[in-house]
């Protein structure tokens, strides 16, 4: 089997998809936009350099230009901002994949919610807005709070929670770039993930798991170390009512083969409400999570099942696997960690995997990736030894920079 993967090279962990497909026994026809290093050359059979991957017209007609007759089999994308022009491709060269229609309805946030409410699915109400007049009528009828973000957004950016009229009239101007936006009722309650691998739709692998604060609080307040928490019980009852709403959400969307990352919100009174559901895997380190969580390897079974259809690991549940990303007080480089060593003397046998950045190294722009200055992962067979090492890690560790 030929596969061409768009972007092998980034996001970082597109080379572990990358090196899954190669795993699996398929040739992986790589392209993107700049030079892959050779450790990542060694899983790819073939790679076109382009000068954008934005560029969907001018890639699509370099594609064809450099197949030059070779035959492939699938074309992939776990990227967000590449999963239509995917399918845009398999349906040009006639191979299978999700349509372009029905990846619409990942991508759109209205649409996908139009979609999923048809099918009995709760969801936040929402209007689509194309200008200022649009954003306040929509606002008048939802009423306060109320949330706004771009129509195919990613990674909060653009996202807004107004509280009043007068609010709007702040955040308005900030929003003067985005063509379309969706309006969309405030959901009040924990919010958590429910991610899959699919084949033709049927989830073979599902998983969940808690932020904490919310992907929002995470994302625009920089003195919040974010946590992201797999729950290794998805048979508590309310779990298994996001499960079971996540299911019908990738039924009502017609999903195909690949993994999917959802986000849904669990209300004080119980009641659990549809967030967004993208047709790729989660970032920011959750796949690994899942990884980690029954130590298994999702990036090659992935590969498996899109390439295969097969699923060959187990889905037992062993811990609960807590991230913790941390952010330095201050500019510049990290002068100095708090905490850590301490950390370590607690809990060392729990932790398995620690970034931070270490004394010396650049601070990274912490808006632009959840990645941040580093993290560090701790897991647990008990829920609430997990959380608590996690929590501990986000309050008592402390990097600096100047
Ligand atoms: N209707 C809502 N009610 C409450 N919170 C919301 C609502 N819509 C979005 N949010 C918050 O804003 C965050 C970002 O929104 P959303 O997930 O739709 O955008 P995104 O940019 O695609 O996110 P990402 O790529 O980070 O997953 C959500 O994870 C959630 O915390
Ligand atoms: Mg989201």
């Amino acid at each position: 089997m030929r596969v061409i993967f768009l972007s092998p090279r980034y996001p970082n962990e597109m080379r572990q998809f990358t090196r899954g497909l190669a795993e699996v026994g398929v040739e992986v026809l790589g392209v993107g936009d700049g030079h892959p290093d050779p450790e990542l050359r060694r899983y790819l059979s073939d790679y076109l350099e382009v000068p954008s991957l934005t560029d969907e017209d001018d890639l699509i007609r370099r594609i064809h230009g450099w197949l030059r007759g070779r035959s492939v089999d699938r074309i992939l994308a776990n990227w967000e901002p590449l999963v239509l022009t995917a399918a845009r491709l398999n349906e040009m060269f006639g191979l299978p994949g999700m349509s372009v229609d029905t990846v619409r309805g990942f991508r759109d946030k209205q649409l996908m919610k139009e979609r999923v409410a048809a099918a009995g699915v709760r969801v936040p109400k929402s209007s689509r807005a194309r200008s200022i007049d649009d954003v306040r009528r929509a606002l008048e009828e939802t009423g306060y709070p109320a949330i706004i973000k771009p129509i195919s957004g990613a990674g909060s950016a653009d996202t807004f929670r107004v509280d009043s009229p007068d609010a709007l009239a702040d955040i308005l101007p900030q929003l003067r770039h985005v063509a379309e936006a969706s309006c969309e009722e405030f959901i009040q309650g924990q919010e958590f993930t429910y991610d899959t691998v699919c084949i033709q739709g049927k989830p073979v692998y599902e998983s969940v798991t808690q932020y904490l604060p919310n992907a929002l609080e995470m994302r625009s307040q920089e003195w919040v170390s974010p946590i992201m928490l797999s729950v290794r019980d998805m048979t508590q009852p309310h779990i298994a009512r996001g499960v079971e709403l996540g299911r019908r959400a990738l039924a009502a969307l017609n999903m195909g083969d690949g993994m999917t990352h959802m986000e849904w919100f669990l209300k004080p009174d119980g009641e659990v409400v549809f967030g967004e559901i993208a047709c790729r895997p989660g970032g920011a380190c959750v796949v690994d999570l899942m990884n980690y969580t029954g130590d298994v390897d999702l990036f090659r079974e992935w590969a498996r099942s899109v390439c295969w259809h097969a699923f060959e690991v187990s889905t037992e549940r062993k811990y609960n696997v807590g991230i913790v990303f941390k952010r330095a007080k201050g500019q510049g480089r990290i002068t100095a960690i708090t905490g850590l060593a301490q950390f370590y003397d607690r809990y060392r046998n729990h932790i398995v995997e620690d970034t931070l950045l270490r004394p010396g190294a650049q601070r990274r722009d912490w808006k632009a990736t959840l990645l941040s200055d580093g993290y560090i992962i701790v897991r647990h067979p008990v829920w609430q030894t997990a959380r608590d090492m996690a929590i501990d890690a986000a309050t008592d560790i402390q990097l600096y920079a100047s």
